[in-house]
């Protein structure tokens, strides 16, 4: 295959090569037929294949193919289940493969930063190792069956808002421990086919566009052997992601920048070598496509019955008191309009087009049900009292609530933590009927419950895909018994989240460092609703002998309740706090058992290395004696040991001494944080006339500018023709189409927009919404690139 690739390469003129960098269209790269380059093909995404052939879109609004809609990573992730990961991958694999797929493009393991990011639902968990370790899973599994995957959203993209153009700014050390760590894990661990660099900057400089990143990192660190692709749209300079080592820049459609490479070769700033290195892993890719093994018919009924096992896996039990679940479905009625409608998949590029759909009424057939709240969550005095009624009627009321579409999808953050209203008061109503009321919760994130006192119990089913509602039935009549486990803490309220006040902002800088999700909770002592790794089951289970021996830990888990169920025993490590700043314990390790009453089992732990280490211009072990801490969730400690590890002195610098991080009490300032980043709070470009730049959006420019504001509202009106002529931004899909082709930078709406929107009009819109009409005029009118 090299030599292959060298003879084309060889025949190829530079501007072909550099062509080839750049897709086709939506979902394919480009075939040279004169070179017998064959093109491949992609497709979203991480929880089924969302595959086009007709409309493309990057938005999942135009319609896909069937195929199995699997629980979203927020439940896939809950079930702490490697191996139904693997499962899961693989089946996306084959069912990617049977639509003639090559690369399918998941998952995703960026960090929940903050619960109103919203895409939390497509990302595992607030904790680099566990994201690590199911992105691994998940990659390992579907590329076994021959299919290529895309890890992504590379790296630090950890909300929506100002997603194409805004700016991550945060620490070496907080990037390496934190941010970047689940990615290593699979591209060690997986080695995927490809890897999608993010949209926005990391302190300064484009994903696409960082040669640290792409090049030091991933490649020369990670050892990383594919392809780079980026997020649609998301390429920034072409000449300098060439010199990154960003390969191939999608959808394709526009050939945006490249007269600028081939310039830039021209005239020697840049190397034709560094282009052939960008063309070859195009090509290896594409040659490696051609011997795919597509086209085979997948078993899509043993899919629903793994996605429903996922669904059941990953549901987590919040609250049982009375031990009031499992309940017997002679006793039940069904509140709220989610039993018939169940939210089962967020908005988005990771929509599917369900193969199969079971709400909980389809389970529970004959149960009585009552919608009482509309789909967006709507209530009325009469629906409430109707739903109080059969509330007294039954012995248990359940009542399903969450957050309808339009609170979560890609391309905008929630802005609070709230359920809607008329949920709320549906859940009071009915629980102030009866005081044996269960709430069913589908939602991708967390929630604030301050009802949470007057219900009995809780079962939170995420967002659990097309079988969710067989799933939900199962675990609430005790078919199944739950065992699944928070991958993100729940917060008492939106203000105790330690990104509360720098999250959603444009140029977002991280000023909690390391202190993430329950490493901040634990450090400052801050309460919580519900603890990262909490989930309650049917059963209980005992934990005892811990033994260490050198850096093996093993210990014994017992089910010492009445039912079959599984254990998720979470290993943690307690660093010293004397030195470099850490936070009190961080996971390292887990094992989930499944044991029937009475049966015991041993599980075992080998701890490395990178356990231990600290990111310090290097990875670097302190020295010092470190607690293990083996427990049902990162609050439920059951078991403690300790390790002597000989480390290094890893010295404390000057800064950390007496600062937020050492000792930290309520929220860091930006003075804190720019002691941490050594450096100052990057500010925001100036948005005025004169300053205008094609990495602005519209929406952006609208304010300051007639034109813009007139080409705003003409892309406003264009997008609503779609929805029936309707500017409505109540509707989710309506929304994200807005804020992806509104608020998107004019780079990247030239990219994205297929030929479309053809670079000289943007600029000469630029330039004219700058005051200069003439040379605007000139630009469009010339149509250069
Ligand atoms: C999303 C990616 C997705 C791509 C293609 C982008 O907007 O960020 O996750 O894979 O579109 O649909």
């Amino acid at each position: 295959m090299e030599q292959k690739i060298k003879d084309i390469l060889s025949k190829m003129t530079l501007e072909d090569k550099i062509s080839l960098c750049n897709g086709a269209d939506f979902w394919h790269s480009k075939a040279m037929e004169q070179y017998g380059v064959p093109r491949f093909t992609m497709c979203d995404g991480p929880h089924g294949v969302r595959v086009q052939k007709a409309d493309a879109d990057m938005l999942g609004v135009n319609e896909s193919e069937p195929s199995t809609c699997f629980p979203t990573a927020v439940s896939s992730g809950a079930s702490w289940n490697v191996e139904l990961l693997r499962e899961e991958g693989k089946a996306i694999g084959e069912e990617g493969l049977s639509y003639g797929v090559d690369v399918v493009l998941g998952p995703g393991v960026n960090i929940k930063r903050d619960p109103r990011c919203g895409r939390c639902f497509e990302y595992f968990s607030e904790d680099p190792f566990l994201s690590g370790q199911m992105g691994a899973a998940w990659v390992k599994g579907a590329q076994s069956t021959g299919i290529g995957t895309s890890l992504k959203h590379f790296a630090a993209n950890n909300q929506e808002y100002k997603r194409f153009n805004g700016n991550s700014q945060l620490d070496e050390r907080t990037l390496r421990e934190i941010y970047l760590h689940a990615f290593e894990t699979v591209v060690r661990d997986a080695q995927p086919e490809t890897v999608m660099c993010a949209y926005p900057m990391i302190n300064g400089v484009h994903c696409s566009d960082s040669k640290m990143l792409l090049g030091d990192i991933l490649r020369e660190e990670w050892g990383f052997q594919g392809l780079v692709v980026t997020d649609w749209g998301g390429l920034c300079d072409r000449v300098r992601a060439m010199e990154a080592g960003c390969d191939l820049s999608m959808p394709g459609g526009s050939d945006y920048m490249e007269d600028r490479v081939a310039a830039a070769v021209r005239d020697g700033r840049l190397p034709e070598d560094t282009v052939d290195a960008c063309a070859a892993r195009v090509l290896r890719l594409a040659l490696r496509s051609q011997h795919r093994e597509k086209k085979k018919p997948c078993d899509l009924e043993a899919h629903h019955a793994l996605a429903q096992q996922i669904a059941e896996e990953g549901a987590v039990l919040l609250k049982n008191e009375d031990g009031i679940l499992p309940l017997s479905k002679e006793e039940v009625v069904l509140i709220g309009d989610m039993a018939k409608h169940i939210r089962f998949q967020g908005a988005g590029s990771s929509h599917i087009n369900p193969t199969n759909l079971v709400s909980l009424t389809d389970a529970l057939p004959g149960v009585p049900f009552a919608a009482c709240c509309d789909e967006r969550g709507e209530v009325t005095d009469e629906s409430l009292r109707e739903a109080a009624e059969a509330a007294k009627k039954a012995k248990v009321a359940v009542v399903c609530a969450g957050l309808p579409g339009v609170y979560e999808s890609e391309g905008f953050d929630r802005e609070d933590l709230h359920m809607p209203e008329g949920h709320v008061r549906m859940i009071e109503a009915v629980a102030a009927a009866n005081p044996n009321t269960v709430v069913v919760l589908f939602c991708g994130c967390a929630v604030e419950t301050p009802w949470i006192d007057k219900v009995k119990a809780v079962l939170y089913m995420g967002l659990s895909g097309q079988a969710g509602g067989q799933a939900a039935a199962n675990l609430l009549t005790g078919r199944v018994n739950p065992g699944g486990k928070l991958t993100e803490t729940w917060p008492l309220r939106l203000e105790n989240v330690p990104s509360y006040e720098t999250f959603g902002r444009k140029y977002t800088h991280y000023s909690e460092g390391l202190y993430v999700g329950y490493r901040y909770y634990q450090k400052v002592g801050v309460p919580v609703r519900f603890p990262f790794g909490h989930g309650l089951s049917y059963t209980s289970f005992a934990y005892s002998d811990m033994k260490i021996d050198g850096r093996r830990v093993t210990a014994t888990i017992t089910n010492t309740g009445g039912v079959a169920g599984t254990e998720v025993a979470q290993l943690y490590i307690a660093a010293p706090q004397d030195g470099l700043y850490r936070p009190l314990r961080e996971l390292k390790g887990f094992r989930k058992v499944f044991l029937q009453p009475g049966e015991k089992r041993e599980i075992a732990f080998e701890l490395n290395d990178r356990g231990f280490a600290v990111w310090s211009e290097g990875w670097k072990i302190p020295g010092g004696v470190y607690g293990i801490e083996l427990g049902a969730s990162s609050e439920d400690i059951r078991l403690r040991g300790e390790i002597a590890v000989e480390g290094e002195v890893v010295p404390v610098p000057e800064w950390q001494k007496g600062s937020w991080y050492e000792a930290p009490v309520g929220k860091p300032t930006d003075r804190d944080f720019e002691t941490l980043y050594g450096g100052s709070v990057q500010p925001e470009p100036e948005i005025k006339k004169g300053c205008f730049t094609m990495e602005m959006s519209s929406m952006e420019m609208k304010e300051h500018s007639f034109l813009m504001k007139q080409f705003f509202k003409i892309t406003e009106k264009t997008i609503a023709k779609g929805f029936g002529g309707k500017v409505d931004y109540s509707d989710p899909t309506f929304r994200m189409v807005v804020m992806a082709g509104a608020d998107a930078p004019f780079r990247s709406t030239v990219l994205a927009g297929g030929g479309a929107f053809p670079a000289n009009l943007a600029e000469g819109l630029i330039e004219m919404a700058n005051g200069h009409l003439l040379k605007g005029l000139k630009k469009i009118t010339g149509g250069s690139k």
